[in-house]
């Protein structure tokens, strides 16, 4: 689904241009479940910002579903961001004024579905997290945990081809991590949905299948995260 050959990437600060993305290449199939791991500055964001067409400056060639995104202007960018992908904050990024539903329909609403279509997919959504009961309630009447789920709600709720997940946990106490981890999980086994998170927890990224390690730009180490 993602290929990826040679991605360069530059950021200029002070007129000096800063090397972040150093010649990495990677593929990510469908129904994965990748963390990627490495210290503070090493271009993890920057690499899922760019894996997620939040980004589109770069160097090299990035084929998603066999099609070069790589020279796709940013409208066409930002359609395909909308319809591949769903994405999940360390933060949570909830409306605060907005309910648990109208939080989740969101990304529906962006992709044009009436409002009044979008209840079932909101409720099945909730279902998949284990929190429908809570439909009817504002983000600051949950607790971190349950706020994540509304956001990992809204993050699946279009069907999107794969899930971001940039610290998902980094938030969290540790008990609640590991309810998260396993929602991740199951909805990787049993939803069949594709994540790639983003993580500086080895206990978290030892729930994922394959752990890709980024250090000062480039690609460190990539595998299976038994044999790490
Ligand atoms: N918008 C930007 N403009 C300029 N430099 C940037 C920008 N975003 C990131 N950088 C730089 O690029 C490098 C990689 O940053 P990135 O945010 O991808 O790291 P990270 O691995 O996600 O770190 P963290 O674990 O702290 O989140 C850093 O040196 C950072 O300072
Ligand atoms: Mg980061």
């Amino acid at each position: 689904m993602i290929e990826m050959t040679g991605i360069n990437k530059y950021y200029i600060v002070d007129q000096e241009k800063i090397h972040v993305l150093k010649d990495i290449s990677l593929t990510i199939n469908e129904q994965e479940f990748v963390a990627i791991m490495g210290p503070s500055g090493s271009g993890k964001s920057t690499l899922i910002n760019t894996i997620s067409f939040l980004d589109g400056d770069f160097e090299g060639t990035y084929r998603f579903n066999q099609e070069n995104s790589y020279r796709f202007k940013d409208e066409k960018l930002s359609a395909l961001r909308n319809e591949s992908v769903g994405f999940v904050f360390q933060a949570f990024q909830l409306i605060d004024n907005n309910t648990v539903m109208e939080n989740v329909a969101l990304p529906l609403l962006y992709g044009g579905m009436k409002q009044r279509k979008t209840k079932p997919l909101v409720m099945a959504a909730l279902e998949k997290v284990g929190i429908a009961d809570k439909y009817n309630k504002l983000p600051k009447q949950l607790s971190g945990g349950q706020q994540q789920r509304v956001a990992i709600a809204r993050a699946i709720v279009g069907n999107p081809k794969f899930i971001v997940a940039d610290e998902p946990t980094g938030a969290l106490d540790s008990k609640t991590s590991d309810e998260i981890m396993y929602l991740f999980k199951h909805l990787n086994e049993e939803e069949k949905v594709t994540i790639l998170m983003v993580t500086h927890d080895p206990d978290a990224a030892a729930q994922c299948e394959r752990i890709i390690t980024v250090k000062d730009g480039e690609l460190l180490k990539d595998g299976e995260a038994f044999a790490y």
